[in-house]
């Protein structure tokens, strides 16, 4: 199956209230085990890469993996740049193919100068008919050298259906007491604020600091309208724990292959769980 929109694959997943994984991958490897996962679920996905990764390994290669990856499985699959403060980076990802990007607008000095600039960005991303995710409250945590450890100011339903229907985002991403990273206490939050958005505005609403959080959670924010489920740390604690254990099992080994293997199969794992998890009606089984 080609390369499908964002939009298109949030559509169904909204409607029919499943969620999509959305992974930050970090590498070749990762990006290959996270899709071989969704092929094996038979489940729609979105690879995702934070401005770090991008920077580290270039529009380019970025996106010819992923072209590479995606023309050769028959589920639907898009590219969507993560949280991005960088207007330079948003539009080297846009014009080289990402089928969507998180706008981050949320550390500029007002929503007002926010909500400007997504307007701005949204009509960049129609030039390539692609979506664009948007943002005014920081999610808590720095995740990739991008946001903030402190508290995000959070505004009024009102304000927030207004910045929606004034900039035409595709996807909106609310501060709910969700946090990236490893939640350092039990989260506690407010599922009602989805509800809410999606009453007045009926889009598929992104759900941020996925890792952590339990199956009751996503159960209830999914069936809310969060379609969209970002996953990072889990993707990265699984990586690097990967690569510590295979060094404790063999210690002498020497054969890149067998090590990459191993880490590719946590990986999958990892994805597969949380592929499973945002499906309660058993689609993806
Ligand atoms: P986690 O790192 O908590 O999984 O959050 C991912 C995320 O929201 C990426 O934007």
């Amino acid at each position: 199956m080609p390369v499908v929109s964002t939009k298109e694959i949030l559509a169904d997943a909204f409607s029919k209230r499943y969620g999509v994984a959305a992974f930050n991958i970090v590498n070749d490897l990762t990006l290959e085990a996270v899709i071989s996962a969704a092929v094996e679920l038979r489940a729609p996905l979105i690879v995702q890469t934070s401005v770090k990764t991008v920077k580290a390994a270039g529009v380019d290669a970025i996106y010819a993996l992923f072209r590479a990856e995606a023309e050769r499985v028959d589920v639907p699959v898009a590219l969507h740049l993560d949280h991005c403060p960088d207007r330079a980076v948003l539009s080297a990802c846009l014009k080289r193919g990402w089928n969507s990007v998180l706008f981050d607008g949320s550390q500029l000095p007002s929503v007002e100068e926010c909500q400007r600039q997504t307007i701005e960005v949204v009509a960049e991303a129609r030039t390539y008919g692609a979506n664009v995710e948007g943002e005014i409250e920081g999610i808590k945590g720095v995740e990739d050298g991008v946001g903030s450890d402190d508290e995000a100011d959070i505004y009024s339903l009102e304000t927030a259906v207004g910045f929606i229907r004034a900039t035409g985002v595709d996807i909106f991403a609310p501060a709910i007491g969700n946090a990236h990273g490893v939640y350092k206490s039990a989260p506690v939050l407010n599922a009602q604020r989805v509800s809410d958005i999606v009453a007045q505005v009926p889009l598929p609403i992104c759900l941020h600091g996925g890792t952590g959080l339990s199956a009751a959670q996503f159960d209830d924010l999914i069936s809310r309208g969060c379609a969209k489920v970002n996953i990072s740390t889990a993707l990265k604690i699984a990586y690097m724990t990967a690569h510590k254990d295979f060094f404790q099992q063999k210690p002498t080994n020497t054969d890149p292959p067998t090590l990459m293997k191993f880490v590719r199969e946590r990986v999958r794992q990892m994805a597969l769980e949380h592929i499973r998890a945002f499906h309660s009606d058993g689609k993806a089984a």
